[in-house]
């Protein structure tokens, strides 16, 4: 049995997966991406980087990724991750994420793999008694997409319990921008986010943006949220199989910067990067959307030594570059 030594990103072709190669690649791993491409892209995987076409929902495609590519620790970025979509078809995300993770978690115990970082989400809180929210908080999900994740939250803390496997979970806040080089960045088919929206709103007119509810309790009306940059967020994915390797039990963090950020002060700040007024229509509030999502990322800092650096004007200054390159 060769060395196992690569480090499987499962969703590895995605928005926030081909980041994560590139920043492992930038730090002297060997990383594998194993994609369906649904929603990745073959692009966003670097020349080099081994690839793996295959579905979670089918184990002998996980199986042919671990038989040729000896791994040592899994990065799973691979869900549906949609909140209004998630209310519309849960079944698509309990099927897609749920399913999935536990072919996921019996293939890695077939081969013997014990370390995987997973993407959870700040939506496991559901609407949150207090903010910022801190990672001992009440798991409450209010959609399918919350609920789901917290399901597998679950699943691999049993897992861990039975089979010896550690974990660390990292529950994402709103993240954004794009990575320095700018030939990566979001893309989505439909889109939903806000930033890419507004920018995306900028590019060409016919790309009208929509503001979701400006009748919450909140100090305009709009919903805030925790934006992080897409690089803070991966450095913290390195801190964390840092952690597993170096044997620390499984945890979980919160990643966010601890500043809440209206959708109106997320517009001010696209006008002022952009030096472009935005235009835009006020709809209904989105079903499931909470009304103010902060997080208390002081454990992530504590425990893990991680400490954002990007602001939001970073977020979306990247994330405007990488707009104006991208050919969609
Ligand atoms: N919004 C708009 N117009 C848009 C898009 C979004 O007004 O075109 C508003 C939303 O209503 C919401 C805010 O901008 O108030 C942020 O919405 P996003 O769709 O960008 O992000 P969400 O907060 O819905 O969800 C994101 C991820 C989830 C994650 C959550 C955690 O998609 O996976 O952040 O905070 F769970």
């Amino acid at each position: 049995m060769p060395a196992k030594k690569y480090i499987a990103v499962v969703g590895g072709a995605g928005y926030i997966g081909s980041h994560m190669v590139r920043m492992l690649l930038d730090h002297g791993y060997s990383p594998v991406v194993f994609d369906n491409l649904r929603t990745g892209h073959r692009r966003f995987v670097p020349g080099g980087v081994p690839f793996v076409k295959g579905n979670l929902d089918r184990p002998t495609d996980i199986q042919r990724l671990f038989e040729r590519y000896p791994t040592r620790a899994v990065m799973h970025f691979a869900a549906a991750s949609i909140v209004p979509e998630s209310v519309r078809n849960p079944l698509l995300y309990y099927h897609n994420n749920v399913s999935a993770c536990i072919h996921l978690a019996q293939v890695m115990i077939d081969f013997k793999i014990r370390e995987i970082v997973f993407s959870s989400t700040a939506a496991v809180y559901g609407h949150p008694k207090k903010v910022p929210i801190p990672e001992t908080a009440r798991l409450a999900p209010v959609n399918a997409y919350g609920h789901t994740k917290r399901m597998i939250e679950q699943i691999l803390e049993d897992v861990a319990f039975a089979h010896h496997l550690r974990y660390v979970f990292l529950r994402y806040f709103n993240v954004a921008g794009a990575h320095p080089s700018g030939k990566i960045g979001e893309e989505h088919r439909p889109e939903t986010h806000l930033v890419p929206n507004i920018l995306k709103s900028l590019k060409r007119s016919k790309n009208r943006f929509f503001l979701f509810g400006d009748d919450y309790p909140t100090r305009d009306g709009t919903c805030i949220r925790d934006y992080i940059h897409v690089q803070d967020l991966c450095a913290a994915h390195l801190l964390a199989l840092r952690h597993l390797d170096n044997k620390k039990d499984s945890d979980v963090f919160n990643l966010g910067s601890g500043k809440g950020y209206t959708v109106r002060q997320v517009i001010d700040m696209v006008e002022q990067v952009t030096g472009q007024p935005v235009q835009y229509t006020v709809k209904p509030g989105r079903e499931g959307d909470p009304v103010k999502l902060v997080a208390s990322s002081r454990k992530a800092r504590d425990v893990l030594g991680w400490m954002p650096t990007h602001s939001l004007k970073d977020m979306i200054a990247s994330a405007w570059q990488w707009e104006q390159n991208r050919s969609a």
